[in-house]
């Protein structure tokens, strides 16, 4: 045994109990009590709480954006990730138009190879079928271990955005072939008509952001991201859901017998679109836009009946003096926040207070991620698994700030939220990568995740 962690309370998505966890050669290898000792290393985490290493499904890291690229490289990110507890991280890689996915793929898997400081999978977003080949595409991606793919129904200027017609042949190939699409949902043509209406009348803050995109916006554009995945049988898994009408929709689906998926990030589940009338509300602009408190309760509720798959971050920060493009037209603000390193930290809190029970922050942000995406090895503290573990501290209290941040941005909405217990110790394959505030890992440690699809 390479490494033990004894007198710890362990968290699964069902159960809380006492046991050490024995390691070898970066596996758990046993769940017990009194395992020999000689030759491991030995923590004591007598009073703390053992959990899986988080997976956030949902990361932009070094991508061309909104006119620049998102602040964090697969360094800067992966590390700020290790230091909150995150042990597998999801990118986005995005094709460019007439792009052969494969070829994006294999460039990311470049960069992560030097770069990567904890393991990464990637959902592969496409843009453009070039004609249909990117279909025949997917199948070898889903080979290599690349199970799901997004496709956007916004970002037009951008070249981002597919029709229904683009959209409805991904889910038909996707589910040929046991892998799954995610869907970015907004309606393209009510921001735009909203924006033309703004710009003319000369409103142009952040506020306008929120009206430009409000709740009816994005449920317009979840029903119909449902119902096609409804008619087509094929399964769905909806990104940053944002609105209470929307995810009622999903949610019905689901009850329905469909296989539909929800994720939220904590930024929706901590600010509403009241920050968007704050003078720093450009640094909130994302897409969608927090809502307001009636969404919120309603996102809260659903985490908590079960109406929730996954949490992630949707992590795609941009410095300030990029979001500060828009300080007089909205329009030209880069979409998207930080939150990699505050995900597993705000949920945890959040359980710590009572508002949910630890094992459902386990089942939100490891399990449940792990089960849907195909991540055999990660997800839950069993024997066979990665030795992807987390030590938290119920007892340290902790206030976010960008200096306390291990990212490459400038700033942070969740600057001075304070947070009840904090992770100190995270372990990827065994190798301890983070502790007591420290990043402790090193570029070129994290792997590639190999998925398998869903047929
Ligand atoms: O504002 C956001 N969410 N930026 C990242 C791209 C996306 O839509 O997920
Ligand atoms: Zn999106
Ligand atoms: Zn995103």
């Amino acid at each position: 045994m390479d490494l033990i962690i004894k007198n710890g309370t362990i968290i699964s998505p069902v159960a809380t109990y006492r046991a050490d966890i024995a390691v070898t050669d970066g596996k758990i290898t046993a769940i017990g009590r009194n395992f020999p000792e000689e030759g491991a290393i030995v923590i004591d985490a007598g009073n703390k709480l053992v959990l899986p290493g988080a997976i956030d499904a949902h990361t932009h890291l070094a991508m061309p954006f909104g006119g620049t690229i998102s602040a964090d490289s697969y360094m800067s990110g992966t590390r700020a990730a290790a230091c909150g507890g995150v042990t597998t991280v999801f990118d986005y890689p995005l094709q460019k138009k007439g792009m052969k996915i494969l070829d994006l793929i294999n460039d990311k898997k470049a960069i992560c190879e030097k770069e990567a400081c904890i393991d990464y999978a990637f959902h592969c977003c496409i843009t453009d079928l070039n004609g249909g080949e990117i279909l025949d595409e997917m199948e070898k991606a889903v080979e290599e271990g690349i199970t799901s793919f997004k496709c956007f129904f916004v970002y037009k200027k951008e070249g981002m955005m597919v029709d229904d017609g683009t959209f409805a042949k991904l889910l038909i190939k996707a589910k040929e072939i046991g892998a799954m699409i995610n869907i970015h949902a907004e309606n393209p043509d009510l921001i735009d008509l909203n924006i033309e209406k703004f710009m003319k009348e000369g409103k142009t803050s952040p506020w306008y952001h929120y009206l430009s995109r409000p709740e009816f916006v994005e449920a317009e554009a979840d029903k119909r991201a449902v119902h096609w995945a409804k008619n087509l049988q094929s399964p769905l898994y909806i990104v940053h859901m944002a609105d209470k009408e929307g995810l009622e929709a999903a949610i019905d689906a689901k009850k329905e017998g469909h296989e539909i998926y929800i994720e939220t990030c904590p930024q929706y589940l901590e600010f509403t679109c009241d920050v968007y009338k704050r003078e720093d509300g450009r640094n909130f602009v994302c897409s969608p836009p927090m809502k307001g408190q009636e969404s919120q309760d309603a996102l809260w509720n659903a985490i908590k009946t079960g109406g929730i798959d996954t949490i992630a971050t949707d992590h795609c920060p941009f410095q300030s003096y990029e979001k500060d493009w828009g300080k007089d037209d909205f329009t030209k603000i880069p979409n998207g926040c930080a939150g990699i390193e505050n995900m597993y930290p705000y949920m945890l809190s959040a359980a710590n207070e009572g508002k949910i029970t630890f094992n459902k922050v386990v089942e939100l942000c490891c399990t449940n991620s792990a089960k849907i995406f195909g991540c055999t090895e990660k997800g839950s503290l069993t024997v066979g698994k990665d030795a992807d573990i987390v030590i938290y501290d119920p007892n340290k209290e902790f206030t976010i700030s960008v200096d306390n941040m291990h990212s490459d941005y400038d700033h942070t909405i969740w600057e001075g939220k304070k947070l009840s217990g904090y992770p100190v110790m995270t372990f990827s394959r065994g190798k301890l990568v983070y502790k007591d505030g420290k990043f402790l890992g090193e570029p070129g440690w994290g792997k590639f995740v190999k998925r398998v699809g869903r047929n």
